[in-house]
């Protein structure tokens, strides 16, 4: 990677941005709230848009010289518009978290009840945690998983929103691996005189595709990260179809909870969403899902359990209490060391705190990004169970390591940056 001012003024961060490139490359991702964007997402972000103060929104800045800007958030919000078919869009969360922020505080005052999926049932810290602002600002309540069909318990949502009145109700998830009913949701909030935020941000890609139903005929709000399934930068992302909230959401966003927006970045989210827009992308997220079934048919082959049973997006979740001891922490600590990158997970009806879990959380979006084949991704989860089966068994991880490299080997990542 060439980097040449960078080696010449910072030796030291110039080392660590090789280093992660080298990490990148030498190991299957299979986080599945990661991705490998596009080096054209990557050279956007890097760009000297960075300079470029320019609150309030196009048109309508609070500082000069933002011609060139202007026609970058515009491109932006046209093509986020296009590609969720959505009238309403704010570019400029830095963040999945600050667009959550942002559009929690429309629908919802302080001390307002809110009710979100919970955390150790796959939600997300900003859907009412008490370690997160959802769950200090807000008086935050939680629905979870049926028991029997570790799916999304629409009865306890149901009865929850008539007791205890909430403001918002958020659906939307870090770690759920089926569709999500987004219709059902609209119902039981409305009816319920709350209004409903869609938190799309894992499954944003499919939503993008068809691959999974669009929230944005029945939410008030939909929010969601750049970077995930959508294959973009980091950040974050505000859409809607009722006006009646466009001008609240704005203002939430600047003044309400944003200075400055990052307009290199706004750059790398349209550059990602005109990719998005192009068909190679519905292709791309076919694959997705194609990989993510074939990833949990080779570990249910070696033993596993999925949660649910399988999946209908790009992730699943697994269960090792088969193999007896195995924590989710000593699957993830072995998985690393053969150079397979997953991220420990609770499960339902969790045992152990989270720090260790009983489960993994993985995702096929990365991989196939790298070009994995469904026939490639079956081995992989073949070779997940074969080394939390065998975890103290040095030869059976040394032999696993040395096929996840052959795999590797096949796929280069960014030969470009040599
Ligand atoms: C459902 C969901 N919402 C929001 C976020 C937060 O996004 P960010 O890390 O960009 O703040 C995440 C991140 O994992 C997420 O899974």
């Amino acid at each position: 990677m060439a980097l040449e001012h960078l080696s010449a003024t910072d030796p030291e961060v110039a080392n660590a941005i090789r280093a992660e490139l080298e990490r990148e490359r030498t190991s299957i991702e299979l986080i599945a709230s990661e991705n490998f964007t596009s080096l054209a997402v990557m050279e956007a972000a890097g760009s000297v848009l960075t300079n470029k103060y320019a609150e309030g929104l196009p048109g309508k800045r609070y500082y000069g010289g933002c011609f060139a800007v202007d026609v970058v958030e515009n491109i932006a919000r046209d093509r986020a518009k296009r590609l969720f078919e959505a009238d309403f869009a704010n570019v400029q969360p830095h963040s999945g978290a600050q667009a959550n922020y942002a559009a929690i505080s429309v629908f919802a005052k302080p001390g307002d009840t809110i009710l979100g999926m919970s955390l150790s049932n796959g939600g997300h810290l900003t859907h009412g945690s008490p370690v997160n602002f959802s769950g200090r600002l807000y008086r935050a309540e939680s629905y979870g998983l049926d028991p029997k069909t570790e799916r999304i318990d629409f009865d306890e949502v149901e009865r929850k929103a008539a007791e205890l009145h909430p403001a918002l109700i958020i659906a939307g998830a870090s770690a759920y691996p089926r569709i999500i009913d987004f219709d059902r949701f609209a119902r039981i909030a409305h009816d319920n005189g709350a209004a409903l935020m869609v938190d799309m941000a894992h499954i944003a890609g499919l939503v993008a595709t068809g691959a999974h139903p669009s929230p944005l005929p029945v939410a008030d709000v939909v929010t969601t990260t750049t970077h995930k399934t959508l294959r973009g930068t980091r950040g974050g992302l505000i859409l809607s179809n009722d006006e009646r909230w466009f001008k609240a959401l704005n203002s939430a966003v600047f003044p309400g909870s944003q200075g400055g927006p990052l307009e290199h970045v706004i750059a790398a989210k349209a550059v990602a969403f005109g990719e998005a827009l192009q068909p190679s992308f519905s292709d791309y997220i076919f694959n997705v899902v194609a990989n993510a079934q074939a990833l949990g048919e080779g570990m249910t082959s070696k033993g596993l359990r999925l949660v649910t049973g399988g999946t209908d997006n790009h992730l699943l979740l697994v269960d090792l209490t088969p193999t007896g001891e195995v924590t989710g922490r000593d699957a993830e600590q072995a998985l690393e060391r053969v150079g397979i990158t997953v991220n420990k997970n609770t499960i339902p009806n969790e045992q152990r705190s989270p720090f260790v879990a009983s489960g993994i959380r993985v995702g096929s979006a990365a991989a196939t990004t790298r070009g994995l084949s469904a026939q490639e991704c079956r081995r992989v989860g073949e070779m997940i169970g074969e080394v939390v089966f065998n975890i103290d068994d040095e030869s059976v991880l040394g032999a696993v390591a040395a096929e996840v490299q052959e795999i590797l080997a096949g796929h280069p990542l960014y030969p470009e940056l040599g």
